[in-house]
Formats: C-alpha cells, sequence, structure tokens
C-alpha cells in the first residue's frame, strides 16, 4: 500500500502499517446507539447566576457539582443542522456563538460517509505542516462541544476510529512501539486508482521531533468518560474492544520498571508543548492528564478479573501519585520560603530537600509572580531541578481531576486573579509563564525560531485553553473569572479568524506563524460558553473527590 502521496508522511520508513481496505474499516453501525440523548440531570435546579451570587460571596468550590445544574435548556437550535426551537434564544443570539458553530461544523472530517473528527486548522496557507489532520488532543474541545449541543455520534465514531488505529502495527525506523499507544493524528486519504478512503495515523514518526504523544491515550480516556457521562450511554465503554484499548493504555502506564517516582518520565515534546521546550522529565501536564485519565478509567472498567486487576493497579498509583505531585509539584509562598531555605546534600531518608534542589537554581521572577495567596503545580520536578515555569493545562486539570485538593484549587485560581494580566492579559490564555529568553531560550529551545520569548509554546497565548478555565473556575465556584475572559476574548476571536494563539508578554499581538480557523480556539470559547450557560456541563469534564486515595492492598502486603 502506498502512503505516500502525503507531504507530510513521505519517510517511507517511518510508516504505519493499517490493516488493508475492509477488515480495517468499521462498521459503525453495529455499534448500539446511544439511550437517547437526555443527560441525567439532577432535580437540584440553580441558574448560572445564581451560582456566581454564591460563588462571589464564598471562595469554596461549588460541592457536588455534578448536581449544580442551571434551568437553562440545553440548547440546539442556533447551530447549523439544528431542528429544535431555542427557547431561550437570547442567550444563543451571541453572533461569535453563530460564525463559531459554522466554523466547527466546516471542519468535520468524514470517513466513508461517517463523521470521525474535526481537522486541526481549515487555513491551507501552507501545506507542509501537519494541520491538515484529526489530531486526538485537539479534537477533545470539538468533542465536548458536540456532546453539549446533544451531537454524540461523531464522538462515538471518533473513539472507535481511534481505538481501530491503536491497533496497527507501529514501527518508527526498525523499531516497534507499544501496542497501547494512541495517535498523535490521523488523516483520510482519497486513493484516486482505487477511489476508496483510506486512514492513515501519525505516531510520532512524522512529528516534529519524532516522539511519540503521551497525551493522546489518557486524553482518549478522558472522551470515553465524557461520552458515558453526557450520553447516559455504557454500553460504548462496555465494548470488548474499549475495554481492550484501555488495558492497553493502562499496561504502557502503570508498567513497573527502574522508577523511583510514580510519576511518568516523559520526551520533551510529547503533549500540547510538543516541541522542545524543556519540559522532558515529569511534566505536569502529563502527570495531571494520568491522574485524570486513572481515575476516569476506574469509572469506565468492567468488574471481570482483569478489569479488578486494573482497578487495584490504579488505586495504588493514584495513592502514591497524589502524595507525590501534592507535596513535592506544590508551590506557595509558604513552599517557595522553604525552598529558599532548602539545605542541600541530605543523603537519608530524613532529607527534606528530597530531590538535592539547589535554592541558587529559584529564578529572580518567582519572588514577584508567586503572591501571597495563592499558589501553582510546578511545572517539573526531577533530581535537583525544579521548573518553576506556571504551565495552564496541568493546573487546570489538577483542579479538574481533584488531584489539587479544595485548598489547592482555591489557591490556583487566587493565582489566576492575582497575576490577570500576566496570565489573561489582552487574550487568554497563556500556555506558560513566564517566556524562555535570550541564553535560556538558546540553551533549552535549541534556539528554536518558533518558540521565541512569548510566542507559540514559549509564553503565547492559546484561546484553545479558555475551555479548561471555564471549567476549573465553575469547579472551583468562581465562574466571573471564565467569564471576564470569555468577554476579552470575545473582542478578538471572529475579528482575527479564530487563530491558533497570540504572541506578546500581553498576548496583543496574532501569533507569528499562528494559523487562522484553527478548530480547537474555535472549540475551545464554544465549550467555555456552553458550560458559564449550563455549568451542569461540567460533570463531563471534572470528578470529584471520592478519597480515592486508599489503594486496595493485596494481602500479601498488608500483612
Ligand atoms: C501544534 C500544537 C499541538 C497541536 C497541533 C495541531 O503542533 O503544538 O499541540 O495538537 O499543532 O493543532
Amino acid at each position: 500500500m502506498d502512503w505516500c502521496h502525503n507531504e507530510s508522511f513521505r519517510s517511507a520508513d517511518a510508516l504505519s502499517t493499517a490493516a488493508e481496505t475492509d477488515e480495517e474499516e468499521l462498521d459503525f453501525s453495529k455499534v448500539d446507539k446511544p439511550r437517547g440523548l437526555e443527560r441525567c440531570k439532577s432535580c437540584e435546579v440553580r441558574s448560572l447566576s445564581e451560582l456566581a451570587k454564591v460563588s462571589e460571596n464564598s471562595s469554596h468550590p461549588v460541592e457536588h457539582l455534578e448536581n449544580a445544574v442551571s434551568l437553562l435548556p440545553k440548547s440546539i437550535t442556533n447551530t447549523p443542522g439544528a431542528l429544535v426551537l431555542d427557547p431561550h434564544p437570547h442567550l444563543h443570539s451571541h453572533p461569535i456563538v453563530s460564525e463559531g458553530w459554522e466554523a466547527l461544523r466546516r471542519s468535520l472530517v468524514y470517513f466513508r460517509g461517517q463523521p470521525v473528527g474535526t481537522i486541526a486548522a481549515l487555513d491551507s496557507s501552507d501545506e507542509k505542516v501537519n494541520y491538515d489532520q484529526v489530531f486526538v488532543r485537539d479534537f477533545v474541545p470539538s468533542a465536548l462541544a458536540f456532546l453539549m449541543n446533544g451531537e454524540p455520534d461523531i464522538v462515538r465514531n471518533f473513539i472507535l476510529k481511534t481505538l481501530r488505529l491503536q491497533s496497527w502495527e507501529k514501527k518508527i525506523d526498525r523499531f516497534h512501539l507499544a501496542e497501547g499507544v494512541m495517535p498523535a493524528s490521523f488523516k483520510v486519504f482519497h486513493d484516486p486508482v482505487r477511489n476508496r478512503e483510506t486512514l492513515i495515523a501519525d505516531f510520532g514518526e512524522s512529528a516534529i521531533g519524532r516522539v511519540a504523544p503521551i497525551d493522546s491515550g489518557f486524553w482518549w480516556i478522558i472522551l470515553l468518560r465524557a461520552y458515558t457521562k453526557s450520553t447516559g450511554d455504557t454500553s460504548l465503554a462496555e465494548l470488548p474492544e474499549c475495554q481492550k484499548g484501555m488495558h492497553l493504555i493502562l499496561n504502557l502506564c502503570l508498567s513497573e520498571g527502574f522508577d523511583t517516582f510514580p510519576t511518568l518520565l516523559c520526551a520533551d515534546g510529547c503533549c500540547m508543548i510538543d516541541r522542545r521546550m524543556g519540559v522532558y522529565g515529569y511534566p505536569i501536564e502529563i502527570q495531571a492528564l494520568f491522574f485524570m485519565a486513572l481515575r476516569c478509567a476506574l469509572q469506565l472498567l468492567k468488574q471481570d478479573t482483569e478489569g479488578k486487576e486494573f482497578m487495584e493497579r490504579i488505586a495504588r498509583r493514584l495513592h502514591a501519585l497524589s502524595y507525590h505531585l501534592r507535596s513535592y509539584f506544590w508551590l506557595d509562598s509558604k513552599q517557595l520560603n522553604d525552598v529558599y531555605r532548602f539545605k542541600t546534600e541530605e543523603y537519608s531518608h530524613t532529607a527534606v530537600n528530597k530531590f538535592n534542589v539547589i535554592p541558587d537554581s529559584l529564578p529572580d521572577w518567582i519572588f514577584d509572580f508567586m503572591p501571597l495567596n495563592g499558589g501553582y503545580f510546578v511545572g517539573n520536578v526531577s533530581p535537583a531541578r525544579m521548573d518553576f515555569r506556571w504551565f495552564c493545562l496541568g493546573n487546570c486539570i489538577a483542579i479538574l481531576s481533584s488531584l489539587a485538593t479544595p485548598e489547592q484549587s482555591i489557591a490556583i485560581m487566587d493565582l489566576i486573579e492575582s497575576r490577570w494580566l500576566a496570565l489573561i492579559g489582552e487574550m487568554p490564555l497563556k500556555v506558560c509563564y513566564p517566556a524562555l529568553e535570550k541564553h535560556e531560550w538558546q540553551i533549552i529551545t535549541g534556539c528554536d525560531p518558533k518558540n521565541t520569548r512569548w510566542s507559540y509554546h514559549n509564553g503565547g497565548s492559546w484561546p484553545v485553553l479558555l475551555w479548561l478555565l471555564a471549567a476549573a473556575s465553575i469547579k472551583t465556584g468562581r465562574p466571573h473569572i471564565a467569564k471576564r475572559a470569555l468577554e476579552i476574548a470575545e473582542t478578538r476571536l471572529v475579528k482575527d479568524n479564530w487563530p491558533e494563539y497570540y504572541d506578546g508578554k500581553l498576548g496583543r499581538y496574532i501569533g507569528k506563524q499562528a494559523r487562522k480557523s484553527q478548530t480547537w480556539s474555535i472549540a475551545g470559547y464554544l465549550v467555555a460558553k456552553m458550560m458559564l450557560e449550563d455549568p451542569s456541563h461540567l460533570g463531563m469534564v471534572a470528578i470529584e473527590d471520592d478519597k480515592h486515595q486508599k489503594p486496595v492492598l493485596r494481602r500479601s502486603n498488608s500483612l
């Protein structure tokens, strides 16, 4: 089979092999359809304004978020193709919302007549780059938008299609990747000779840096739970192939090796930040997604023999992971002062400075950035190294997954509020703070011209992150934070044609190499907007703390 028609898949050695044609084709009709579109809402009814009122007067997170529902029914009206009359048209009359939906629908990708995902960007100005593909991580906000809009079919198709891609043989040069690896992206290839559509997937072999995406498998599990939660349809997750897909992903990340930490050791570029940016080691983005995916898997795994074994392994890992991340990654003004006064060269188990972090490695900016009230999970912790940068995605996922304790969640939001200009600025939301400059930029990025200071992954501002901010601020009972950020974004997004990212300390400028019509910018905005209108959507992407930290001990361990 000749895959090489595609610009971005030229390297003949670095190809993933697909089972040919029909065998590889998935019959979507064989999979049970969800039981209707209604979601399970509790009878406790609260409007967003009520919720906001409560939250403005208190700093306590919304309790039982999954029961916090608004009076507003889900609208599927002002979106093209929707059939139901909107009982609350004023809420959806915002022209940006209509434009967003139109743009999102234009980005749909079909495979043999079925919608299976959304293209990364509709901007065709530079064909060589890989924005004409469906990225797993990019599809998540699109999927949430469709789920919130009562259109789960595309999400189900995507989940099943990517599952089939997972089962491909994955080979880079002469090296085989593990079975569980999920692709970073895929595209539909129209074979003109056979007049047939096939899929081409990239497991990292075509990506810059040739790194496999560790986040894809985690997002896949998180999405499977969002689908299940949103539709009430458990039959998809219960399919043997979905259970197997989960087992394979879990096997990969729960396997034991040389590690002395429960966190996952990663290569630079294995997540949203997919170029060299000094996020190798134990990046918070992956650790938080790992934690969230484990918690989602606990809800999705069947209680058969294999499933139960995984559940035990997950419980033990969550126990260790939450302890490690909450203790060693957490930084607030007290902890900062402790690090500042750290002793070094401590050997025994009584050591306080366990990783031998040298206080001189504290960067100057941290002392001004850290507010008295507030804190965050730092970017990375490994031997003699703390990456003190603030990363948006990891901190928001920490809140959503309840990796952050209620106090830590409040502190993360406190920090965002008190560092508003730096993190939200004129266009939300910084992917990380601060930017690497000069010598540091040279050494850490390898002089990457795309990641110059305050651009792209290096302190650029990404509208897609709005959905995470919205979810985190609703979960902590402070929706006004996201509302304010969204109002700022609305002044520019459509006018600028949904750029991928913005540049500058304040995010004022459309990014140097930013694509236009970037799908996850569109979907990220729509999801944030829908969640603020109807906070009950939050249950899809958030998990309450259920004291999961108690591991199930095997008999031999407990003696
Ligand atoms: C860039 C981003 C990556 C995203 C991809 C498609 O490579 O860094 O996170 O998935 O574009 O939008």
